[in-house]
């Protein structure tokens, strides 16, 4: 079977998405949202990939790096040495990721492969014939932001999913909501 890529991301109300190649806004509970979302797995003997651009990976505080428990494959266009960092690979382009996640031995080792950002990333995914779901926080609140959400094909169907919570989440007083998205070219 072919990949499906996850997206996920939080957004503003200006869509948003980070600033100063950090995130705009402090939300404990959103974070946590992610790192669940993004690790869990039904399998306990498989991991998940998360698939980053090399800005938001060096966005990652060194303690953090890489990702826990999850499988980081990190995009960027010179020879990124990563063989210091456990379960890390580095790719040139998307299409070199998708070849990874389609290796047979490598499937066995996971279960879903997230994309996590940034910009350009979040763009050539949705574009993908691979592009499944998104998972965006939408935050209800405008920041100052340098980096933006790419525009979402109109044609995304709005799913639930029973790992999400509905409705709307606050936080030091920022309100969001968890909407999650199908690419309708997935009947499931
Ligand atoms: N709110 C959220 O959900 C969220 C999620 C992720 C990130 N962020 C924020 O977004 C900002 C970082 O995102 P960003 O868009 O500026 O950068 P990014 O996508 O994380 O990284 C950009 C870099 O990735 C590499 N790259 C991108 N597309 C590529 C491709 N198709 N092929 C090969 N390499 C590619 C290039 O690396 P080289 O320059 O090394 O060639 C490029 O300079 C930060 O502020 C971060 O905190 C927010």
């Amino acid at each position: 079977m072919s990949p499906k890529l996850k997206i996920i991301s939080a957004a503003c109300e200006n869509m948003g998405i980070g600033k100063d190649n950090n995130l705009p806004w402090k939300l404990k509970s959103e974070m946590e949202h992610f790192r669940r979302m993004t690790s869990k797995t039904k399998d306990p003997h498989k991991k998940n990939v998360v698939i980053m651009g090399r800005k938001t990976w060096d966005s990652i505080p060194l303690k953090y790096r890489p990702m826990r428990n999850r499988i980081n494959f990190v995009l960027s266009r010179s020879d990124l040495d990563l063989r210091s960092y456990e379960a890390s690979y580095s790719f040139k382009n998307l299409e070199e990721c998708i070849k990874k996640l389609e290796d047979e031995d490598f499937k066995k080792l996971y279960e879903n492969a997230w994309v996590i950002g940034g910009s350009r990333i979040y763009a050539e995914a949705m574009k993908s014939e691979y592009f499944y779901q998104l998972y965006l926080t939408r935050i209800l609140k405008t920041f100052d932001c340098d980096t933006f959400f790419p525009e979402l094909p109109d044609n995304l169907v709005k799913v639930s999913d029973p790992d999400v919570p509905e409705g709307k989440q606050i936080e030091n007083d920022i309100e969001f909501i968890y909407n999650v998205y199908q690419n309708p070219n997935f009947s499931n």
